[in-house]
């Protein structure tokens, strides 16, 4: 099941809105089969894992390990389900059950076929794993990931707004891979107002995918020529004001009362399955009073400002700490793992 979570891990960044899945194929304690969702709309795990089997008359006799309970659905694939009971291997072995309604009900299936199915084996690994789907299908809203840069005595910009490069080229780097792995990135006004930042991830070549930029300007009173306007990417500015479509560019009207909640809800309308919010610090306040977040990804510079715009108090329980050379990268999470 370890092999089948690395190879899962592959697919983030591609899977999504799919949950991430790997698939192992065990015959008389060797691995004869794998594979992985490596793409939304592409084959799933299983289906790639049975196809890497040289000898399908080995199945039958096999246990085949699989890091969400196989689909039982039509969706733009058929169902793994129907797959598995085609194939009927002696044992599945699932990680996760899918809480997904419209997904699941693949275990039952296989059991009443006569397959031996086991669930829950490093269910915990797996729920990390795939937290972003398990946030979309639980809580009804997309995974959000809060990242900031802060200096040791805890400020993220000085009083006149200035706040670049407090954290160092390998934090910003690493924010580039980052923003590869998750569908969305989001600022406030006041952010893209004094640092215009481009939100790519141009900073980590390889990963095709360009992730949807967002900016809160309810009164639409950024300037057009920032970067976030120049259409080189979809990009959607949420306000009060007005519905338009340009190329790349989709400004979109929200009413006032519960505007971040239905912010959230029109990105997961969008597929959006997770959120990486770059600041700044007022709407991190915002998100921290509505419980809004899941994660806090948090760089601590070295050097200090004396006075500035204050840091947000870390909430939530450290998960690890790491270093980047004289950066120290803190991960928090809201509920213990
Ligand atoms: N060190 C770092 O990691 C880092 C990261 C990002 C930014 N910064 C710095 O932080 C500074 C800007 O931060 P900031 O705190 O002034 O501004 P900000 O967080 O960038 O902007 C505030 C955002 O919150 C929105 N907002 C406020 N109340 C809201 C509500 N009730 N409902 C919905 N949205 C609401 C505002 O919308 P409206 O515009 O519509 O009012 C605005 O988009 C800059 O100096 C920037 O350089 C530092």
């Amino acid at each position: 099941m370890q092999r089948a979570l690395e190879l899962a891990r592959l697919g983030l960044g591609y899977a999504s809105p799919n949950p991430m899945v790997g698939c192992v194929v065990v015959h008389q304690e060797r691995i004869i089969g794998e594979g992985w969702h490596r793409q939304y709309g592409g084959p799933h795990a299983e289906v790639n894992a049975v196809e890497s089997v040289a000898d399908k008359s080995l199945l039958p006799q096999s246990t085949v390990y699989v890091s969400l309970e196989p689909c039982n659905h039509w969706g733009k694939t058929p169902p793994c389900t129907d797959l598995l009971l085609q194939h009927k291997p002696k044992r599945v072995v699932i990680c996760n059950t899918d809480s997904n309604p419209r997904a699941a009900g693949g275990l039952q299936r296989l059991q009443a076929a006569g397959i031996e199915v086991e669930a829950g084996l490093l269910e915990k690994d797996g729920r990390w794993l795939n937290r972003r789907f398990f946030t979309v299908v639980e809580k009804k809203r997309p995974y959000i990931i809060l990242k900031w840069a802060q200096t040791a005595d805890g400020f993220m910009a000085r009083s006149d707004y200035s706040s670049k490069w407090i954290s160092n080229a390998y934090a910003r780097q690493l924010v580039h891979k980052w923003r590869s792995e998750e569908d969305a990135i989001l600022v406030g006004s006041n952010t893209a107002r004094y640092d215009n930042p481009q939100l790519t991830n141009r900073d980590w070549p390889g990963y095709p995918r360009q992730p949807l930029r967002v900016v809160i300007d309810r009164q639409l009173l950024l300037h057009q020529n920032l970067h976030l306007f120049d259409a080189s990417y979809p990009s959607i500015c949420y306000n009060l004001k007005e519905d338009r479509e340009a190329p790349n560019l989709t400004f979109r009207q929200l009413a006032a009362d519960n505007f971040l909640e239905h912010l959230l809800e029109d990105l997961k309308g969008r597929g959006v399955q997770s959120v990486l919010i770059e600041g700044g610090p007022r709407l991190f306040t915002q998100l921290f009073e509505l419980g809004l977040w899941d994660e806090i990804r948090m760089f601590v510079a070295p050097h200090s400002f004396g006075s500035g715009i204050a840091a947000p108090h870390p909430q939530g329980y450290l998960l690890k700490k790491e270093v980047l050379d004289d950066n120290e990268l803190q991960w928090r999470v809201r509920q213990p793992w």
